[in-house]
């Protein structure tokens, strides 16, 4: 009561100073969230007294009774129900100037809301003015919510960055939003942007840059949801992210206040480099698989380079190193710059060029390649992102990887290897069939690399006339040793006829068998050097070609002498003849053989025969297989033959040769070809008397005999000479009949052999025959019961055979045909006769039988006048004689 009083003089007195009072709290209505702290100024103003003002703060939730709060200067002035949170803290009046304190409430509480009263006691020296104000609060409850979604953990460089955060609240009263992305690095955390309350955007100072860039954008939330876009992210944007979320309250009197705030952690994002998936590899286009290559000065070189798992989001730059020099450069645009010009290298990098040939592929060509050209090839590539946003144009690039792939090797093969050739024949023919062997030596060889090979072609020129005239390829050896023959030699080098070799490491042959006249000509070698690259494949490296070299030979035609000599000569019957044929070649070489048939004739102008004849293979043929056993013909040298006749017989006698084919075959397998041909001189076979001569004699005891007699036809054989034993001799005899009539075929009556046994031919004869043997030299033809059809010619062919005396075999001795003897078999008439007469006599009986029963019974009855005419037998006699 006391302070009321003292307060109310202060007044007075302050009023006695002339003027009026002003309390101003902030306009209301406040509205505030509850749980969140509560701040209400209040000052004075034009007030008299002293310059220290005390404040009283009441509040009434009714608008009718109050509840004091809080005083200055009164410490008992609060209403009991709040002294508790008085004396936690939780309200408190704080003093901020002379004139002006604030209430403060730490944590409002939904009861907290009501009108607020300020008061200052009057020190005034008269009351003027007012002395209190009151403001509204309101307080809400918290409805604030701020659910963020997670981002991505890893995002890799150059990609966008979506951040979504959810702010919600209830809209009960008029409040507002806004949303603060940050990102916490360590311990300090950065403002990226700030959208709200009022829809503006607030960056902070780090991010201003990338955010007028378009590097960060705020993207039209679905359902009130709030999202931010980084751009390609960088390795500097990994953090923790977070989200703000701010209710805001527009106070009357023009302040926004914040009302209560929600920060949420997003997550962790970590931004994995560009260049750490990004993988360059350089290779060879033609073997990608090789780290090396080897390159013949003039080759082209082909490299390409591969760039694996390069994210969309990343532009390259792609840069061919040689030797870690820079050749060529595409640039992120895909425009090619060379280095030729500022390098000052005198390589020939104006044939290169570089070129993309398909997603992430970068092909470098470079023609015409020299040895300076070798070295490690490389391929570098630095990859690039675009900083600001997309709608920036030629906004600011950064790189964010460089690499370079792990070099292959060119090599380039230094010098070509310089050599000479030397072409000669080691083996000339002299003719033709002869072998011919050719010999291309490589000398003076240097700079042969040590893996160098040496291949060799052997080409042929016939000479005009001989062949074809153009060259033809005869064969090679490549590089391996392979064979690969001409087309037109395939078959000889196939049989072996002629063959390739490489005899020497620096030696080539070309060896023929057997030569032929088209084999003469210009032969040239062409030997090639080979390098094995490093992908195992060969290289030519140089090739030379050896000057031609012209062989031939005499080409006269092959012919043939042939000289028969007597080896043995035959004196006597059933001597043996011996004569040996000898064959000189001439203009014939190479590999031979002959063919040899023994000819005979009887007399200089009788046919010729051939008795035997040798083929080539030494096979013999005989042409009368009656004298196989006692003939033969053999090869007694390479060149010399015998022909060997036994038991010569007179009717061996003549003259006897040689004829000697030469024949030849190129491959084993032709047939043999004559060559030439010649007939040696003749060697004659004559004796006289030696050895048993024999002739032959036939005769009959009648030239004519009667039907039913028996004939005989005796055939002798007479010997002269040195006449053998009669044991040492027997004949074959075999008769044959010629019919008069009927043809001159001679049909064969019987036979006997030189052992006695007799053989008769079945006729159709009623006649039979017989044979007899008289003695040693006589035969003699029974011919029973002869008829008509025996008449004609008789005669004998004999065989004589003797034991020779001089081979101690038996011997068949030459044929001998008898003359002819004449048989004539008488006219049988008896036999013509017999038949006629038996029916005549048959006749004349039946008549006469017949008239004698008519003459009876005529004569019985009443003819008793008969006439009876005797018949004569002679009548019937006369018939036609043959
Ligand atoms: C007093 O308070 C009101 C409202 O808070 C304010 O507008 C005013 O400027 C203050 N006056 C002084 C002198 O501080
Ligand atoms: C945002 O949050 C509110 C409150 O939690 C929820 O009702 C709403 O569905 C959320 N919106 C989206 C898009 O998640
Ligand atoms: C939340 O955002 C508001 C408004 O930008 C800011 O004033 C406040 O400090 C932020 N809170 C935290 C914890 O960062
Ligand atoms: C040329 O190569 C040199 C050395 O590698 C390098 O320093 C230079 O930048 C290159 N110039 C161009 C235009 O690529
Ligand atoms: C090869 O060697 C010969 C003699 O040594 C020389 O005259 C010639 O010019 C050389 N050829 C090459 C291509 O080097
Ligand atoms: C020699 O024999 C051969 C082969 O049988 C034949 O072609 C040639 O005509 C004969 N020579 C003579 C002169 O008969
Ligand atoms: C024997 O006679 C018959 C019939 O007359 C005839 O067919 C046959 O050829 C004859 N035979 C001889 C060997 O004459």
């Amino acid at each position: 009561m006391f302070t009321r009083l003292l307060t109310l003089a202060f007044g007075l007195f302050l009023v006695g100073g002339c003027s009026a009072r002003v309390v101003t709290v902030p306009p209301g209505p406040l509205i505030r969230v509850e749980g969140q702290p509560v701040s209400i100024r209040c000052n004075v103003t034009d007030y008299g007294g002293p310059r220290e003002q005390e404040f009283e703060w009441k509040m009434s939730r009714d608008g009718k009774s109050k509840i004091n709060i809080i005083s200055t200067f009164d410490l008992s002035f609060s209403d009991p129900s709040l002294s508790n949170r008085i004396a936690s803290g939780d309200i408190s009046v704080v003093r901020l100037q002379d004139n002006e304190v604030e209430l403060k409430v730490a944590e409002a509480k939904l009861q907290d809301a009501g009108s607020y009263i300020c008061e200052t006691p009057s020190t005034d020296t008269t009351a003027s003015g007012n002395y209190e104000a009151q403001v509204q609060l309101t307080v809400i409850p918290k409805t604030l919510k701020v659910s963020p979604e997670t981002p991505p953990q890893v995002v890799p460089e150059g990609r966008d960055l979506t951040l979504t955060c959810n702010v919600t609240r209830e809209l009960t009263y008029p409040t507002y939003l806004s949303v603060t992305w940050s990102i916490k690095k360590g311990a300090t955390s950065e403002d990226i942007l700030t959208f709200g309350p009022q829809g503006e955007v607030t960056t902070g100072s780090k991010f201003t840059h990338r955010y007028s860039d378009g590097g960060i954008r705020l993207a039209p939330g679905r359902n009130g949801v709030f999202e931010l876009v980084i751009s390609r992210v960088m390795t500097s944007d990994q953090g923790t992210y977070e989200c703000n979320g701010t209710e805001w309250t527009y106070d009357r009197g023009g302040r926004w206040t914040r009302i209560v705030e929600s920060k949420k952690e997003m997550g962790t994002v970590s931004v994995t480099p560009a260049g750490h998936s990004l993988n360059v590899k350089a290779s060879f286009y033609s073997s990608p698989s090789s780290t090396s290559l080897l390159l013949s000065p003039g080759d082209s070189l082909t490299l390409l380079c591969s760039v694996l798992e390069k994210p969309d989001t990343l532009t390259l730059e792609v840069t061919w190193l040689a030797n870690g020099r820079e050749i060529l450069t595409m640039d992120r645009s895909g425009v090619v710059l060379s280095n030729a010009s500022s390098s000052g290298a005198p390589g020939k990098q104006g044939d290169a060029t570089l070129e993309r040939t398909g997603v992430g592929e970068y092909r470098l060509g470079v023609r015409g390649v020299s040895g300076e050209d070798g070295g490690l090839y490389a391929c570098r590539i630095r990859a690039f992102v675009e900083k600001g946003g997309h709608s920036a144009g030629g906004g600011r690039w950064y790189m964010v990887a460089e690499k370079t792939s792990t070099p292959v090797t060119v090599k380039v093969s230094e010098t070509k290897p310089n050599f000479t050739l030397s072409l000669s024949v080691t083996q000339k023919p002299s003719r033709m069939f002869e072998p011919m062997e050719l010999s291309c030596s490589v000398t003076d060889i240097s700079s042969l690399p040590q893996e160098g090979r040496l291949a060799v072609s052997w080409e042929h020129t016939s000479l005009p006339g001989k062949g074809n005239a153009n060259a033809q390829h005869v064969g090679s050896l490549d590089g391996n040793g392979n064979l690969v023959s001409g087309k037109p030699y395939a078959d000889k080098l196939k049989s072996g006829v002629l063959s390739l070799s490489r005899i020497q490491p620096n030696t080539f042959k070309l060896q023929f068998l057997r030569t032929q006249d088209s084999d003469m000509g210009q032969f040239a070698c062409t030997v090639s050097s080979w390098s094995v690259s490093s992908q195992g494949d060969l290289v030519k490296t140089s090739e030379y070609k050896s000057s031609p070299l012209t062989v031939r030979w005499d080409d006269k035609r092959p012919a043939l002498n042939v000289v028969a000599k007597t080896i043995r000569g035959a004196s006597r019957g059933g001597d043996t003849f011996e004569m040996s044929c000898a064959v000189t070649p001439a203009n014939l070489g190479g590999w031979l053989g002959y063919r040899v048939d023994v000819n005979s004739q009887d007399s200089e102008n009788s046919n010729t025969r051939t008795v035997l004849s040798l083929s080539s293979d030494n096979v013999v043929q005989h042409t009368d297989p009656d004298r196989r056993d006692s003939v033969g013909l053999t090869k007694t040298g390479p060149a010399e033959f015998r022909f060997r006749l036994a038991g010569v017989q007179l009717s061996d006698r003549g003259f006897y040769w040689c004829n000697i084919t030469a024949v030849t075959k190129l491959q084993p397998e032709d047939e043999w070809t004559n060559v030439a041909s010649s007939e040696s001189n003749k060697i004659r076979i004559n004796f006289q008397e030696n050895g048993p001569s024999f002739s032959v004699d036939i005769n009959s005891d009648a030239s004519s005999v009667y039907p039913w007699e028996t004939a005989k036809i005796e055939c002798s054989l007479s010997v002269s000479g040195s006449s053998p034993k009669a044991d040492d001799l027997s004949y074959e005899v075999t008769w044959f009949f010629t019919r008069l009539r009927g043809g001159e075929k001679k049909t064969e009556l019987a036979s006997i052999d030189r052992f006695g046994v007799i053989a008769k031919i079945h006729r159709n004869s009623s006649s039979d025959v017989s044979i007899e043997r008289r003695d040693t030299h006589t035969y003699l033809l029974n011919l029973y019961g002869t008829q008509d059809s025996d008449s004609g010619e008789y005669h004998c062919i004999a065989t004589p055979w003797y034991l020779s005396t001089s081979t101690g075999a038996w011997t068949e001795a030459k044929q001998l045909t008898s003359k002819r003897i004449f048989l004539s078999v008488k006219f049988a008439v008896w036999d013509s006769l017999k038949l006629p007469l038996l029916y005549g006599a048959a006749a004349s009986l039946g008549v006469g039988l017949f008239s004698l029963l008519l003459g009876l019974v005529c004569a019985h009855c009443c003819c008793r006048n008969t006439t009876h005419t005797p018949r004569s037998h002679n009548k019937l006699l006369n018939f036609e004689m043959d």
